[in-house]
Order: structure tokens, then sequence, then C-alpha cells
């Protein structure tokens, strides 16, 4: 007779202002546990996986992150993957490793040093300009969303008359877990139009991340179509989503912790830290998954090949035996490194720019905007998971002198 599965452990519903605690209790009872913090009612019996773990301690996210043999991110190819097409995230070992390097050539940290001034200042610039006047804003709405999507739309080189198409277009791609219809949709039309572009670059050569993407060349191999505008389309929910929730984060905790944000309005040199201690407080994405290509054990968890595995970034980074405090956002804690932008293999390529942006914005803001109040229209406030950041941050403010 089969031995009957267990129902694998969650916790529902999931509390979406505030799955920290159910973190917390997870983690009390190991590093490890057979179950998931994700919500899986709405899945389909067929398409739920059988075994399903999840890691919540420091120590086993970092182990799977960085053994990507055992623990394997083609995972992707079946869920994001069907909206953006084959690209690294989903790819190991060897081939993960040459095509990071070909797309990585366009992403080197001396081009940040040329972006800051050229595109991401003047940018950020424009669009606090843009309402700067009315004393009042919503932050996401006008801001936070905003200025990725025309930094992404600025690096990648698409002409300006573009940008209200492209902004329309991505923010469908990114729907893709809610409005998957949506998401095919919008796929299909950036590949047409990302194809257009390439043809372009291929005429006349440019020096944006387009036309490095199709210059670029290691021992003769060049990139294919498919791969550049896989990637192109991978830079939607990796490089926009990720950078606009983490600042919307950045920005509601620090209206929301008055004299950490005084500090920081006080002296900017504070900006780098309070920017890591947001992403550790709060990450944009609270969860990943990985699927065990053998049977394996983590943290004393027997695992059996062909589980899928919750990758928890979000209780990671609230280890107590890694941070005193942790459930406390402090920009003064002693640093130390949060895992928000993955190890390993797959160590987020865009983190450097991530960073850049975010300071950028975070100092034009605070130079040119003063007595910045969170209004409570709205109801602002951080939720979600894995996905996380607040849909609405008003606030009223006064131009500097
Ligand atoms: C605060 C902002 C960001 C966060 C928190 C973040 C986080 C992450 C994480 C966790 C991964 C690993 C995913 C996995 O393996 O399952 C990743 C990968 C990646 N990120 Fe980011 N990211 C951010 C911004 C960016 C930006 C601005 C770009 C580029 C414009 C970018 C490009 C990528 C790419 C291309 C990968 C795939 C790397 C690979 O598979 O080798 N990210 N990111």
């Amino acid at each position: 007779m089969e031995t009957p599965v267990p129902d694998v452990a969650v916790e529902l519903p999931i509390d979406l202002r505030d799955p920290y605690p159910m973190f917390a209790r997870r983690r009390a009872e190991g590093g490890v546990f057979r179950g998931s913090v994700m919500d899986w009612s709405k899945t389909p019996a067929s398409l739920k996986p059988e075994n399903l773990y999840a890691a919540v301690s420091f120590d086993a996210v970092n182990r799977v992150f960085r053994d990507s043999r055992i623990f394997n991110s083609q995972i992707y190819d079946s869920t994001i993957g069907l909206f953006i097409g084959p690209t690294i995230l989903a790819m190991e070992g060897k081939p993960h490793w040459a095509h990071r390097n070909l797309v990585s050539a366009a992403f080197k940290t001396r081009s940040l040093a040329r972006w800051e001034p050229e595109i991401v200042r003047p940018v950020v610039d424009g669009l606090i300009d843009e309402f700067i006047d009315a004393g009042r804003a919503d932050l996401v709405h006008d801001f936070t969303f905003e200025f990725p999507t025309r930094v992404i739309s600025r690096l990648l080189g698409l002409p300006e008359d573009d940008l209200p198409w492209f902004r329309r277009r991505a923010e469908e791609l990114i729907s893709y877990t809610v409005k998957y219809q949506r998401a095919f949709e919008a796929s299909a039309a950036l590949k047409d139009y990302f194809l257009a572009q390439i043809e372009q670059r291929r005429r006349t050569p440019t020096d944006d991340i387009i036309g490095d993407l199709v210059a670029a060349e290691i021992d003769g191999e060049k990139l294919t179509d498919e791969a550049i505008y896989s990637f192109l389309r991978l830079l939607l929910p990796a490089g926009l989503e990720t950078t606009y929730r983490s600042s919307g984060n950045l920005l509601y905790l620090l209206l929301t912790h008055r004299d950490q944000f005084d500090a920081v309005n006080a002296d900017h040199s504070l900006i780098g830290a309070a920017i890591e201690e947001g992403l550790r407080y709060e990450t944009p994405l609270t969860t990943v998954q990985r699927f065990a290509t053998d049977d394996t054990e983590l943290d004393g968890m027997p695992i059996p090949a062909g589980s899928v595995i919750d990758v928890c970034i979000g209780s990671a980074n609230r280890d107590e035996k890694r941070w005193d405090r942790p459930e406390e956002f402090d920009i003064f804690r002693p640093r130390t490194p949060h895992i928000s932008f993955a190890a390993g293999e797959h160590t987020c390529m865009g983190l450097h720019l991530a960073r850049m942006e975010t300071r950028v914005a975070v100092e034009c803001l605070l130079t040119r905007l003063t007595d910045i109040t969170l209004a409570t229209d709205g109801d602002p406030h951080i939720h979600g998971q894995p996905f996380r950041s607040p849909t609405v941050l008003p606030v009223t403010f006064r131009p500097a002198e």
C-alpha cells in the first residue's frame, strides 16, 4: 500500500501586512521545515509540488544559494521563464557562467560612474520637478515606480517617446502572478519591440545596454536574438520591480522612524547604512524557490530529490543568531551583511546599480524637499508576500530654499 503524503505545513491565511512573526515561529523550530511560507491554496493540485520545504535560518538560506548543483534554479523555466524566456536566472554551472559573463559586461561597475551623472541624477531631478510645486505627492505613483522605469529605459537606449508604452508593458509583464493573460501579451509585444531595437543596433551600433548586448562576444560566441530579448525582459522583474519596491520600503521606514529620518536628513553620508538596513529589514522579495536535484540534507533535515525549497530571504535577514534585536529597524546597528541580493552563482547582477539608484533618489529628495511628512490617506503600509512594498506613500513637503 502506498504511504499517503502528509499535507505540508503552511500557516494560512498568511498575514500579508506582517509575515515576519510567522517566519520567527518557524525559525524557533529550526533552520528548515517541511512545508512552505507561500500560499499554495489557489494553485491547482496537479501543479503543486509533492514535497515542499522551506529554508528560514540565515545559514540554511546561505547554503541553498551557494550550493547550486544540488539546489537548482531550473524551476524558473516553469514559472517566470514562461513569461520572459530562457535566461541566466534558470541556468546553472558552465552555461550560466558563460552566459552571465556575456551579459554582465554591460553592467560593469565602471559604467556606474558615468550613469550616475548622465542618467540617474537627471531622471530623478526631472521627476521631482514634475511634482515639487504641488507641495504633496504620492511617492509610489509619482516617484518610486517611475524612476527605475525611466532609468532602465534610458540605460537600454529606448526612444523617449516610447516611455508611456514601455511603462505600460513593463507593468503588465511584472504582474504575471495575478494577470497572466495580460502578461503573456506584454511579453510577446516586448519581444517584437526589442527585436526591432536589436535590428537597428546591428545596422548602427549604439553606446547603450542593448548595443553592448548586440556587440558582446566571448571566444567568437555572440548572444542570439532570443537570449538578448529574454534578458531584456528579465530586467523588468529583476531590475525594475525590486528597485521600486525596495526604495518604497526604505522611504516608508524612514518616514515612520522620525528620529532616523532626521539623522539621515542632517547627514547624507548615512544614506548608505539606511539603504542596507532597509534591505535587511524589509527586503522587496522575501522568498525565491529552488529545486533539489538529488537526495540531500539541509540543517539536519533530509530533503528528497525533486523537492521544491522556499528560500526565505526575509526570514534569513531577521535571524536572531546573526543580528541583535533583528525585529527593529535601526540604521545605526553594526553592519552585518544581509542576503537580499542572494549569494553564490546567482548573486544579483544589478546590486551596484540598485544601491546607486536608491542613494541618488534619497539624496535628491532630501536635498530638494523639506518638512517631508507622511500623510495617512490610503493607509500607507508595507504589504505582500513574497513581493513587499507600500502601495501608496502620500507625503506633504515644502520645496527647500
Ligand atoms: C534592491 C534591488 C534588488 C534586489 C533586492 C535584487 C535581488 C535579487 C535576487 C534575490 C536575485 C537572485 C534571484 C534567484 O536566484 O532566485 C537577483 C538576481 C538578479 N538580479 Fe537583482 N535585485 C535588485 C536589483 C536589480 C537590478 C537594478 C538589476 C538590473 C538592472 C538586477 C538584475 C538581476 C539579474 C540579471 C539577476 C539574475 C542573476 C543570475 O541569475 O545570475 N537586479 N536579484
